[in-house]
């Protein structure tokens, strides 16, 4: 399982400006899936020769939050946005986040798997070798096991890595309405257990917001999770100032994610706690949002920035993480350096692999995107115009 790129012309994305600089035509050898030498000198080896002809290679993609297993299709609600009512008052009519989980509560594991694929594939057409999947579309013991069990099953069919978070605590089901308290419960007690139990997640999010649950509910579900060794993630500040980026901070969590109307406090706590804060500009721009995420103050604070396609059926039905980098730049002031390490070391770090993965450097996970542009800020650029050559994911060449 060798192999050796030659002719690259690495954008690594390591620390300090020299990490976003093409390389002059460099060697990587990679081995067992991992980067092991790179260098402009020859290396004296016997793995199969990958000439890059002078191609850019950066670290492959990683898009640290979406929900790609899901069921149904919510454009009749885009047109009732388009019509004024608000995202918020869909919601409260049974629409929203809940229709979507009653066309997901019907679906069979493969089912979920056939309906994420495409969706899978716009992403992997952006570069993308890991790609971070959420439940909270089940909201039942039974429904979110499946989902994730749906998202573990992509990597079955493509060659991408898949990290799952549990979103139980994304919405109160139907059948708990009046009742939240108690579904928070049944959260921490059947939902949560259970699957640490049967590692179908890595981490726990919870949608901290009025339309969702509430600070004290929150830090329920954060207290369990860590109980049972789960990492924290968290939705908050997206439609108002409930504390819940804070509170993500106190309980050293990965990420806290949206943060439209997140204040100086919340970014000086994720600054405190080493959290990286993850823009989401496709949600930001479907739902016509106007109060943009406190960009100055996280940059003043030095807190890392990720950029994700939170690709969901409701806020941001959005496919290609390339697309994302473009509207960090035109609609949150990113600069396209800043874009870019927001889908490659920011985004490691958001889901715990900074030591692993987002970086072209030795030791590292052998993912890679390589592209047939000139100049990194590129990828910020263009959109819908076909630039990738291929991707490596752990050392094996997808010529997808
Ligand atoms: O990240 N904010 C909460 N969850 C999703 C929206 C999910 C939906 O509307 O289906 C989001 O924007
Ligand atoms: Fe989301």
């Amino acid at each position: 399982m060798e192999l050796i790129l030659t002719n690259a012309r690495i954008v690594s994305m390591q620390a300090g400006s020299a990490g976003y600089q093409p390389s002059e035509p460099m060697n990587v050898l990679i081995q067992n899936g991992q980067m092991t030498a790179i260098s402009t000198k020859a290396i004296d080896t016997d793995a199969k020769r990958i000439d890059c002809s002078g191609k850019l290679v950066t670290p492959g993609l990683i898009d640290c939050h979406t929900h790609l297993i899901y069921a149904g299709n919510r454009a009749n609600e885009f047109e009732m946005r388009l019509q004024g009512m608000p995202y918020q008052t869909i919601a409260a009519q049974g629409g929203g986040i809940i229709s979507t989980v009653k066309a997901t509560r019907r679906a069979s594991v493969d089912e979920l798997v056939e309906l994420a694929l495409p969706r899978l594939d716009g992403l992997l057409k952006s570069g993308v070798t890991s790609v971070e999947v959420k439940s909270g579309y089940g909201l039942s013991l039974n429904d979110e096991v499946k989902m994730l069990r749906a998202a573990k099953a992509l990597e079955n069919h493509r060659r991408v890595k898949i990290t799952t978070t549990l979103l139980a605590a994304h919405a109160l089901p139907p059948e708990y309405i009046g009742r939240a308290d108690d579904y928070i419960e049944h959260v921490c007690q059947t939902i949560i257990p259970q699957v640490a139990e049967e590692k179908l997640a890595t981490s726990v999010d919870v949608f901290c917001e009025s339309v969702g649950f509430n600070l004290a509910q929150t830090e329920r579900v954060f207290q369990c999770a860590q109980t049972h060794g789960l990492q924290i993630k968290g939705h908050t500040e997206q439609l108002s100032n409930l504390g819940g980026t804070a509170l993500t901070a106190r309980y050293q969590g990965l990420s806290a994610d949206h943060i439209e109307y997140l204040d100086e406090n919340g970014v000086k706590a994720l600054a405190e706690s080493g959290t990286v804060a993850t823009l989401l500009p496709g949600a930001f721009y479907f739902l016509r949002e106007t109060q943009k995420p406190p960009v100055a103050t996280l940059r003043a604070y030095q807190v890392p920035m990720a950029l994700a396609t939170d690709m969901n059926p409701g806020t941001s039905p959005f496919a290609d993480l390339t697309l994302m980098m473009n509207m960090g730049c035109t609609l949150f002031g990113l600069t396209p350096e800043e874009t870019l390490r927001g889908v490659t070391v920011h985004a490691a770090k958001a889901l715990g692999f900074a030591e692993t993965r987002g970086q072209v450097a030795t030791g590292f996970d052998a993912d890679l995107a390589i592209w047939n542009i000139d100049h990194p800020a590129d990828l910020s650029y263009q959109v819908g115009v076909p630039r990738l050559h291929a991707r490596i994911v752990d050392g094996a060449f997808c010529h997808d």
